[in-house]
Protein backbone atom coordinates (compact mmCIF):
# COMPACT_ATOMS: atom_id res chain seq x y z
CA UNK A 1 0.00 0.00 0.00
CA UNK A 2 1.50 3.19 -0.82
CA UNK A 3 2.62 5.96 1.77
CA UNK A 4 1.75 3.42 4.18
CA UNK A 5 3.87 5.05 7.03
CA UNK A 6 2.25 8.52 6.47
CA UNK A 7 -1.27 7.18 6.67
CA UNK A 8 -0.43 5.24 10.25
CA UNK A 9 1.15 8.63 11.49
CA UNK A 10 -2.39 10.31 10.45
CA UNK A 11 -4.35 7.82 12.08
CA UNK A 12 -1.96 7.49 15.39
CA UNK A 13 -2.62 11.26 15.63
CA UNK A 14 -6.19 11.73 14.91
CA UNK A 15 -6.54 8.91 17.66
CA UNK A 16 -3.97 9.62 20.19
CA UNK A 17 -5.82 13.59 20.20
CA UNK A 18 -9.12 12.61 21.99
CA UNK A 19 -7.31 9.74 24.10
CA UNK A 20 -5.63 12.70 25.72
CA UNK A 21 -8.76 14.19 26.24
CA UNK A 22 -10.42 11.23 28.36
CA UNK A 23 -6.60 10.85 30.16
CA UNK A 24 -6.90 14.81 31.04
CA UNK A 25 -10.75 13.84 32.18
CA UNK A 26 -9.47 10.82 34.18
CA UNK A 27 -7.02 12.86 35.86
CA UNK A 28 -9.48 15.53 36.71
CA UNK A 29 -7.41 18.48 34.69
CA UNK A 30 -10.17 19.56 32.49
CA UNK A 31 -11.20 22.04 35.27
CA UNK A 32 -14.36 22.29 36.74
CA UNK A 33 -16.98 21.05 34.24
CA UNK A 34 -14.92 18.11 32.16
CA UNK A 35 -18.38 17.04 30.72
CA UNK A 36 -18.24 20.45 28.81
CA UNK A 37 -14.60 20.73 27.72
CA UNK A 38 -14.63 17.26 26.11
CA UNK A 39 -18.15 18.32 24.07
CA UNK A 40 -16.54 21.46 23.08
CA UNK A 41 -13.04 19.73 22.37
CA UNK A 42 -15.07 17.07 20.55
CA UNK A 43 -16.66 20.11 18.22
CA UNK A 44 -13.85 22.05 17.32
CA UNK A 45 -12.17 18.79 16.58
CA UNK A 46 -14.60 17.50 14.15
CA UNK A 47 -14.63 20.84 12.30
CA UNK A 48 -10.80 21.08 12.40
CA UNK A 49 -10.81 17.91 10.66
CA UNK A 50 -13.57 18.88 8.53
CA UNK A 51 -11.42 21.69 7.32
CA UNK A 52 -7.96 19.61 6.94
CA UNK A 53 -10.45 17.19 4.51
CA UNK A 54 -11.77 19.93 2.35
CA UNK A 55 -7.71 20.97 2.13
CA UNK A 56 -6.18 17.45 0.91
CA UNK A 57 -7.50 18.26 -2.66
CA UNK A 58 -5.70 21.81 -2.95
CA UNK A 59 -2.98 20.71 -1.25
CA UNK A 60 -2.25 18.01 -4.15
CA UNK A 61 -3.27 20.40 -6.81
CA UNK A 62 -0.22 22.68 -4.90
CA UNK A 63 2.39 20.56 -4.28
CA UNK A 64 1.78 17.64 -6.62
CA UNK A 65 2.32 14.79 -3.87
CA UNK A 66 -0.14 12.51 -4.03
CA UNK A 67 0.22 11.42 -0.11
CA UNK A 68 -2.74 14.63 0.65
CA UNK A 69 -4.93 12.03 -1.15
CA UNK A 70 -3.81 9.08 0.16
CA UNK A 71 -4.99 10.43 3.84
CA UNK A 72 -8.21 12.27 2.40
CA UNK A 73 -10.85 9.62 2.99
CA UNK A 74 -9.18 8.66 6.45
CA UNK A 75 -9.64 12.14 7.64
CA UNK A 76 -13.06 12.66 6.57
CA UNK A 77 -13.96 9.22 8.45
CA UNK A 78 -12.11 10.67 11.34
CA UNK A 79 -14.08 13.77 11.47
CA UNK A 80 -17.46 11.58 11.35
CA UNK A 81 -16.00 10.05 14.42
CA UNK A 82 -15.33 12.75 16.35
CA UNK A 83 -18.30 14.59 15.62
CA UNK A 84 -20.16 11.39 16.55
CA UNK A 85 -17.97 11.41 20.28
CA UNK A 86 -19.19 14.90 20.02
CA UNK A 87 -22.91 14.57 19.91
CA UNK A 88 -22.36 11.29 22.52
CA UNK A 89 -21.06 13.28 25.07
CA UNK A 90 -23.33 15.85 24.72
CA UNK A 91 -25.97 13.25 25.14
CA UNK A 92 -24.12 11.76 28.37
CA UNK A 93 -22.79 14.83 30.23
CA UNK A 94 -25.01 17.75 29.37
CA UNK A 95 -28.27 15.92 29.21
CA UNK A 96 -26.80 13.41 31.86
CA UNK A 97 -28.54 10.41 29.26
CA UNK A 98 -32.35 11.86 30.06
CA UNK A 99 -32.92 11.37 26.25
CA UNK A 100 -36.80 12.61 26.94
CA UNK A 101 -35.12 16.09 27.58
CA UNK A 102 -34.48 16.37 23.72
CA UNK A 103 -37.41 18.13 22.61
CA UNK A 104 -36.91 20.81 24.99
CA UNK A 105 -33.58 21.71 24.66
CA UNK A 106 -34.22 21.66 20.50
CA UNK A 107 -36.68 24.52 21.61
CA UNK A 108 -34.72 26.42 23.86
CA UNK A 109 -31.52 25.89 21.56
CA UNK A 110 -32.30 25.78 18.13
CA UNK A 111 -28.74 25.27 17.31
CA UNK A 112 -28.53 21.91 18.18
CA UNK A 113 -31.25 20.94 15.63
CA UNK A 114 -28.71 23.29 13.16
CA UNK A 115 -25.65 20.42 14.45
CA UNK A 116 -28.13 17.48 13.81
CA UNK A 117 -28.55 18.58 10.22
CA UNK A 118 -24.86 18.85 10.07
CA UNK A 119 -24.09 15.17 11.46
CA UNK A 120 -26.61 13.90 9.68
CA UNK A 121 -24.76 15.21 6.58
CA UNK A 122 -21.37 13.88 7.58
CA UNK A 123 -23.10 10.32 8.37
CA UNK A 124 -24.12 10.44 4.41
CA UNK A 125 -20.84 10.85 4.19
CA UNK A 126 -19.26 8.73 6.32
CA UNK A 127 -21.49 5.76 4.85
CA UNK A 128 -20.50 5.86 1.22
CA UNK A 129 -17.25 6.45 1.40
CA UNK A 130 -16.33 3.04 0.80
CA UNK A 131 -15.14 1.90 -2.77
CA UNK A 132 -18.05 -0.26 -3.22
CA UNK A 133 -20.40 2.89 -2.62
CA UNK A 134 -18.35 4.52 -5.03
CA UNK A 135 -18.57 1.84 -7.84
CA UNK A 136 -22.93 1.44 -7.17
CA UNK A 137 -22.77 5.19 -7.13
CA UNK A 138 -20.75 6.04 -10.23
CA UNK A 139 -21.40 9.82 -11.31
CA UNK A 140 -23.58 10.40 -8.33
CA UNK A 141 -21.02 9.80 -5.86
CA UNK A 142 -19.19 12.53 -6.59
CA UNK A 143 -22.34 14.85 -6.86
CA UNK A 144 -24.15 13.41 -2.84
CA UNK A 145 -19.72 14.11 -1.98
CA UNK A 146 -20.15 17.94 -2.60
CA UNK A 147 -22.70 17.88 0.26
CA UNK A 148 -19.71 18.40 2.20
CA UNK A 149 -19.99 22.40 0.92
CA UNK A 150 -22.99 23.12 2.74
CA UNK A 151 -21.91 20.99 6.16
CA UNK A 152 -19.29 23.11 6.18
CA UNK A 153 -21.76 26.15 6.38
CA UNK A 154 -23.94 24.33 8.51
CA UNK A 155 -21.27 23.65 11.35
CA UNK A 156 -19.97 27.29 11.24
CA UNK A 157 -23.92 28.30 11.43
CA UNK A 158 -23.54 25.56 14.76
CA UNK A 159 -20.83 27.22 16.31
CA UNK A 160 -21.57 30.78 15.86
CA UNK A 161 -24.56 30.39 17.86
CA UNK A 162 -22.59 28.81 20.20
CA UNK A 163 -19.95 31.15 21.01
CA UNK A 164 -21.36 34.52 20.23
CA UNK A 165 -19.68 36.05 22.40
CA UNK A 166 -15.71 34.64 21.58
CA UNK A 167 -16.19 35.06 18.09
CA UNK A 168 -12.26 35.71 17.49
CA UNK A 169 -11.93 31.39 16.88
CA UNK A 170 -15.48 31.68 14.59
CA UNK A 171 -13.74 33.89 12.37
CA UNK A 172 -10.45 32.44 11.84
CA UNK A 173 -12.30 28.99 11.13
CA UNK A 174 -14.52 30.66 8.95
CA UNK A 175 -11.73 32.86 6.56
CA UNK A 176 -10.28 29.08 6.57
CA UNK A 177 -13.45 27.63 5.65
CA UNK A 178 -14.32 31.01 2.80
CA UNK A 179 -10.35 30.08 1.18
CA UNK A 180 -11.01 26.30 1.26
CA UNK A 181 -14.91 27.26 -0.52
CA UNK A 182 -13.38 29.10 -2.91
CA UNK A 183 -10.90 27.02 -4.06
CA UNK A 184 -13.20 25.27 -5.83
CA UNK A 185 -14.27 27.60 -7.54
CA UNK A 186 -12.78 26.26 -11.25
CA UNK A 187 -11.03 29.44 -11.85
CA UNK A 188 -9.55 29.35 -8.66
CA UNK A 189 -8.45 25.95 -9.12
CA UNK A 190 -6.86 26.60 -12.67
CA UNK A 191 -5.06 29.39 -11.17
CA UNK A 192 -3.73 27.19 -8.57
CA UNK A 193 -2.55 24.65 -11.12
CA UNK A 194 -0.70 27.41 -13.22
CA UNK A 195 1.10 28.24 -10.25
CA UNK A 196 2.28 25.04 -9.50
CA UNK A 197 3.20 24.56 -12.78
CA UNK A 198 5.34 27.83 -11.97
CA UNK A 199 6.81 26.76 -9.30
CA UNK A 200 8.01 23.22 -10.73
CA UNK A 201 9.27 25.29 -13.93
CA UNK A 202 11.48 27.52 -11.61
CA UNK A 203 13.29 24.05 -9.72
CA UNK A 204 13.73 22.40 -12.75
CA UNK A 205 15.27 26.00 -14.26
CA UNK A 206 18.24 25.74 -11.00
C1 LIG B 1 -26.52 16.09 16.66
C2 LIG B 1 -25.40 16.75 16.46
C3 LIG B 1 -24.81 17.79 17.38
C4 LIG B 1 -25.17 18.17 18.64
C5 LIG B 1 -26.30 17.65 19.51
C6 LIG B 1 -24.22 19.19 19.06
C7 LIG B 1 -24.23 19.83 20.28
C8 LIG B 1 -23.40 20.86 20.65
C9 LIG B 1 -23.48 21.57 21.89
C10 LIG B 1 -24.48 21.31 23.02
C11 LIG B 1 -22.52 22.51 21.87
C12 LIG B 1 -22.23 23.57 22.95
C13 LIG B 1 -21.61 22.99 24.15
C14 LIG B 1 -21.44 24.13 25.15
O1 LIG B 1 -22.40 24.44 25.84
O2 LIG B 1 -20.35 24.70 25.18
C15 LIG B 1 -21.80 22.39 20.61
C16 LIG B 1 -20.75 23.18 20.24
C17 LIG B 1 -20.01 22.98 19.09
N1 LIG B 1 -20.24 22.01 18.12
FE1 LIG B 1 -21.79 20.73 18.09
N2 LIG B 1 -23.34 19.39 18.05
C18 LIG B 1 -23.65 18.57 17.00
C19 LIG B 1 -22.99 18.45 15.80
C20 LIG B 1 -21.79 19.06 15.51
C21 LIG B 1 -20.97 18.76 14.37
C22 LIG B 1 -21.31 17.73 13.28
C23 LIG B 1 -19.86 19.56 14.46
C24 LIG B 1 -18.65 19.66 13.56
C25 LIG B 1 -18.37 18.91 12.53
C26 LIG B 1 -20.00 20.37 15.65
C27 LIG B 1 -19.11 21.33 16.05
C28 LIG B 1 -19.26 22.12 17.16
C29 LIG B 1 -18.36 23.22 17.51
C30 LIG B 1 -17.15 23.67 16.71
C31 LIG B 1 -18.85 23.74 18.71
C32 LIG B 1 -18.25 24.93 19.51
C33 LIG B 1 -17.24 24.37 20.47
C34 LIG B 1 -16.57 25.47 21.29
O3 LIG B 1 -17.26 26.31 21.87
O4 LIG B 1 -15.34 25.43 21.36
N3 LIG B 1 -21.17 20.02 16.28
N4 LIG B 1 -22.38 21.38 19.90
Amino acid sequence: MRYRWWRLVVFALTLSVPLYWLYLAWQFALGPDPGKVLVDNLGQGALVLLLLTLSMTPLQRLTGWGGWLAVRRQLGLWCFTYGFLHLASYLYFLLGGELWRLGGELVERPYILVGAFGFSGLAILAMTSSRWSMRRLGKRWKALHRLIYPIVIIVLLHMLWVVRSDSARWFLYAGIATVLLLLRVPLMAMTLASVRGRIKARTNLK
